[in-house]
């Protein structure tokens, strides 16, 4: 077990890297401690949640909406939780999103810890602050910034984690290689899902040097007005589709990377695209998808990242090395159609 304590603005995370989930009790002695994790999480793992209070809501992004939060905070009232109590949401971005916001506004503020499940949330959703939900095709509209008190990985978790699971996370892994870790870059070149599967040590050192690069990046710029802009590389465009699509996250980032290494080659002289599109593929992640180039412009136009009539989109200079761009929305319609 490894801790490690990164400070954020209003609070200090512990992160406990290689733990146990059973541990959280000695951690966190004398707290009353409610579990939330979703019903796949839960059937997987029901023995590690026998002695755990714990609420389970439906697994999956079309759950993730306000009503499954009023659920959440219906359950605590019910089990007179109270401003002392501790929600520990157990699972992947959809429950770690959904258990932060609650925590959030549950009594005006609970503390909160994740225990992810995911190699997405591991790397990236639990990280960080920002938790909510989608409304309608638009996500995560309407949410909270606020941090957890701790992160704890129990890598053995990753067990039941399903093959297309593994392979959508790494879009995450490689999108952090993109803008800001070219030696990372190519330590992946040099790999695959099913070795990293194997090799429990690399993965262990992959997972928390990704988690560093996200604690960093948010480190910099906690309530995202520069820095933290980076992360969104591949986003505009995945959001987009993610949804219109039914795609997982990590393959609508994929093909929102692709979009922008090529947008990226026209702007900024970026020479790598190729690179960029062989390691996903080598990851088993989607490089490009048919979808409604009118609908996800709509989408993207409600988009966070957009200020006015433009957009601030990602753009790589070379790999390990990304900007922020201000394109108009006419602009990136036109480079849109033009991918
Ligand atoms: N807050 C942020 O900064 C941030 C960043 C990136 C993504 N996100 C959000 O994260 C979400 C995606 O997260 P995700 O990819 O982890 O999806 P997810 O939470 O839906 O998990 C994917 C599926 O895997 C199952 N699962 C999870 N862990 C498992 C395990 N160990 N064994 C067996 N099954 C398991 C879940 O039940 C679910 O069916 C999206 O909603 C996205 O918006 C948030």
């Amino acid at each position: 077990m490894k801790t490690f304590k990164a400070s954020f603005s209003s609070k200090t995370t512990t992160f406990w890297f290689n733990d146990s989930m059973l541990s959280l009790p000695a951690r966190l002695k004398g707290e009353r401690l409610i579990f939330v994790t979703d019903e796949q999480v839960f059937a997987s793992h029901t023995r590690l949640f026998k002695n755990f209070e714990t609420i389970v809501v439906p697994a999956g992004e079309t759950h993730k909406h306000q009503g499954t939060v009023d659920r959440i905070v219906l359950q605590l009232i019910e089990r007179k939780a109270d401003r002392k109590s501790i929600l520990v949401g157990v699972g992947g971005g959809v429950v770690t999103d959904m258990a932060g916001y609650a925590a959030s506004v549950y009594m005006r503020g609970i503390r909160f810890g994740f225990v992810p499940t995911t190699i997405l949330a591991m790397v990236d959703a639990a990280i960080g602050g920002k938790n909510g939900v989608d409304v309608g095709v638009y996500k995560n509209l309407v949410g909270t910034i606020r941090q957890p008190d701790f992160l704890l990985y129990d890598f053995a978790l990753l067990k039941s984690l399903p093959h297309e699971q593994w392979v959508n996370g790494f879009a995450e892994v490689i999108k952090h290689a993109a803008i800001k870790d070219a030696r990372m870059f190519s330590g992946l070149e040099n790999t695959t899902v099913a070795k990293l599967k194997r090799d429990k040590t690399a993965l262990a050192s992959l997972i928390e040097r990704n988690a560093k690069i996200k604690i960093r990046v948010v480190q910099a710029d906690e309530f995202e007005v520069g820095e933290r802009r980076l992360l969104n590389f591949g986003h505009t465009l995945g959001h987009a589709i993610e949804n219109e699509l039914a795609l997982m996250h990590g393959h609508a980032i994929a093909v929102g990377m692709v979009y922008a290494a090529q947008i990226s080659s026209w702007v900024k002289g970026f020479a790598q695209h190729s690179r960029l599109v062989t390691l996903l593929e080598q990851f088993e992640l989607p490089t490009n998808a048919r979808f409604d180039l009118d609908k996800a412009l709509a989408v993207a136009s409600m988009d966070k990242k957009r200020e006015g009539n433009t957009m601030n989109f990602v753009l790589l200079n070379r790999l390990g090395n990304a900007v922020v761009h201000k394109i108009p929305i006419d602009d990136l319609a036109a480079w849109f159609r033009q991918v």
